[in-house]
């Protein structure tokens, strides 16, 4: 081959190689910048000036299996992460023995107290305990202490998510399973405590989160089928308080919402356009620390809410826009 034959080549493969580079890969493995698969499950994502970071259940295979970990990583982009983690190391708060639950880390920032404060699911091998832990840090990265660890408005606590509205508020999404439903609930001033029931929507579903896009609030949560996948489901309301629409399929129900189930819905608005991210985790119960990712941009609008088939997908954080990387 004559050097021009080469240099054509290189030439028509660098696009391709740029694009690769800003991928997201829904359900492939996810390297940090130090190359290992990103520890983050059951996770959710703040944005911080420019940057985002995103916390969840560090499950490393090496794992000392004394402590639990949770995961913290930096980005500008949403697609390269920086490991900064762990941002907590813990050791069993509450003597609750051996295989003792740490799930579904999410930290806010209070601006107020200029404190990052961390939710957890705290729990007993047999998930009884049911309450939120609480850890506290300076800095986004930690390391967070622990505080302390209660049933929020003295309820049964499982799965957690969180929701912060386009004003600023926080609020904690907690499955309450006697009452079959989850809470969306007020955090106090400081966020240390959870003040308020602002909602309780009832339908048995677990990995809550909610979206405020275009007027209108979404709920999405899976069914409860432990680490196995299950068709998610979506429900609508003007307010935040409801009242909340049906849940109907997010997608076609034969694929167990692609083999994942949601953890959040983040919304990316940018200059251009807004996409809203589905989160979520495709589980492998025996090998934790391979659980995948997927994330996908939804169809979403006018009271519909939609997960196309999953593909490798590009966003611009700053226009707000994705393109599909598939040709
Ligand atoms: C489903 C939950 O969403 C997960 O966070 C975890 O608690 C599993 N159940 C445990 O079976």
């Amino acid at each position: 081959m004559n050097r021009l034959k080469i240099m054509m080549l290189c030439l028509l493969a660098l696009p391709a190689l740029l694009f690769s580079q800003n991928v997201i890969n829904p359900g492939a493995v996810w390297p940090d910048d130090k190359g290992e698969h990103i520890q983050a499950h059951g996770g959710g994502i703040i944005k911080l000036g420019k940057k985002y970071y995103w916390y969840g259940e560090a499950r490393r295979a090496d794992n000392d299996p004394d402590y639990r970990y949770v995961g913290c990583y930096e980005s500008r982009d949403l697609v390269h992460w920086k490991n900064r983690g762990p941002a907590l190391k813990l050791s069993d708060p509450e003597q609750l023995g051996h295989r003792w639950v740490l799930e579904r880390p999410k930290v806010f920032y209070n601006k107020g107290s200029k404190t990052y404060v961390m939710y957890f699911h705290l729990d007993d091998a047999r998930y009884k305990l049911a309450r939120v832990g609480v850890a506290i840090a300076k800095t986004p990265q930690g390391p967070f202490k622990y505080l302390k660890s209660f049933r929020p408005l003295g309820l049964e606590s499982r799965d957690i998510g969180q929701f912060i509205d386009d004003d600023g508020t926080a609020y904690l999404i907690f499955e309450s399973r006697p009452t079959k439903g989850f809470y969306i609930a007020a955090l106090s001033n400081d966020y240390l405590d959870v003040v308020k029931e602002v909602c309780f929507i009832r339908s048995p579903l677990e990995g809550g989160a909610v979206v405020h896009y275009k007027g209108l609030y979404y709920a999405i949560g899976s069914a409860l089928t432990g680490w196995n996948p299950n068709p998610n489901k979506y429900a609508t309301a003007k307010t935040l308080a409801g009242p909340w629409s049906e849940f109907k399929d997010m997608a076609p129900p034969e694929t167990n919402t692609y083999g994942s189930q949601s953890t959040m819905m983040l919304k990316v608005a940018g200059t251009k356009s807004t996409t809203v991210i589905f989160m979520a985790d495709q589980w492998k119960p025996k090998t934790q620390w391979d659980s995948r990712y997927l994330w996908m941009p939804l169809q979403i609008g006018d009271g519909r809410l939609w997960l196309p088939e999953p593909q490798p997908w590009i966003l611009n954080v700053k226009t707000g826009e994705w393109k599909s990387a598939v040709r």
